[in-house]
């Protein structure tokens, strides 16, 4: 059988990604009230370690994943990528390879996202993107997770993304046909949406609608999703900033979404840049269910790379 990696929402099956979805909110419902380090009861990762490589700062990520594996059963390894022969110039191919020697999965937060396709080209075991220059799909489930865990039908739902047009705003886009959901993208110009993440987010009758406005952006709109307006490896900090401070979601932008609409936000944040105190400290913000949501979505993202 081939290897499961998780290295984009585009190319998994919808079926595939809704087992993800169902496994992390059951997985979550089933250890309610047991300590965070305690393993789950049916500890299906007993003997697997997963290994780490990061080549960008995380706090989520690296936390999801630690505490993942280890209530699943198994146990993890983390490297940081300057300390590794990665950063002296070994390759990426013969570094994938020597890992596939002696660990059962790899998560991979990488500057560059073909050095990741590269990795699992030659991996033997499953490699999982925990966020690169171009997507973050781990994020987007754990976000769905959120969504539905408070209410909401995705199918025919409409997500408003506002700021950059980034790594994160991607894998939504990616995700909108799969689930079912509209996504309206809100970004100043020069700030798109890349055009191949919009088609991928319009195969399979998806609607990806793109505005140069945030007060559009957002109308209709059931939840509203910020991010920096400076991700990691961006160099133009002050450009950016001046550019896309027009697309803050402050309360009188949420007023323009639907009654009742939800805000998300993948952390880390930038009070009274991208969003104001007031929103995201507010009664529509789900950002603490949303990060807490990464560890159970991340550990339905391992069981599918390593079980199935
Ligand atoms: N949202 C997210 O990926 O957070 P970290 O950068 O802290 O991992
Ligand atoms: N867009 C941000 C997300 C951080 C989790 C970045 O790439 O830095």
């Amino acid at each position: 059988m081939s290897i499961r990696h998780f290295l984009d929402i585009f190319p998994l099956p919808s079926s595939e990604l809704r087992g993800i979805l169902d496994t992390a909110k059951t997985r979550k419902k089933a250890r309610l009230g047991k300590p965070k380090g305690a393993v789950d009861g049916d500890a299906i990762l007993v003997g697997h370690t997963l290994a780490m490589i990061f080549e960008k700062s995380s706090t989520r990520t690296r936390l999801s994943f630690d505490m993942g594996i280890r209530q699943l059963g198994g146990t993890s390894i983390v490297l940081n990528a300057a300390d590794m022969q990665l950063g002296r110039g070994e390759t990426i191919e013969d570094t994938s390879r020597v890992l596939s020697r002696m660990v059962d999965a790899v998560m991979i937060r990488a500057n560059n996202h073909d050095d990741v396709l590269a990795f699992a080209e030659v991996s033997d075991v499953p490699v999982v993107n925990g966020l690169t220059n171009t997507s973050h799909p781990c994020q987007i489930m754990a976000d769905l997770q959120t969504l539905e865990e408070h209410g909401l039908d995705l199918k025919g739902a409409r997500i408003a993304w506002v700021g950059d047009g980034n790594n994160v705003a991607a894998s939504f886009a990616h995700a909108a046909p799969k689930f079912g959901f509209s996504l309206a993208v809100g970004t100043p110009k020069g700030y798109e949406l890349p055009e191949i993440d919009v088609e991928r987010g319009r195969q399979e009758q998806g609607r990806i609608d793109l505005y140069n406005d945030p007060i559009e952006a957002v109308a209709g709109a059931d939840v509203v999703v910020a991010d920096t307006f400076v991700s990691m490896g961006d160099t133009d900090a002050d450009k950016r900033l001046n550019d896309l401070m027009p697309f803050q979601v402050t309360q009188d932008l949420m007023n323009k979404a639907n009654g009742g609409a939800k805000f998300l936000h993948c952390l880390p944040a930038h009070r009274g840049e991208e969003v104001s105190a007031d929103v995201i400290d507010g009664p529509a913000s789900l950002v603490f269910d949303e990060a807490e949501n990464r560890l159970h979505a991340q550990k339905a993202v391992l069981e599918w790379c390593l079980t199935s």
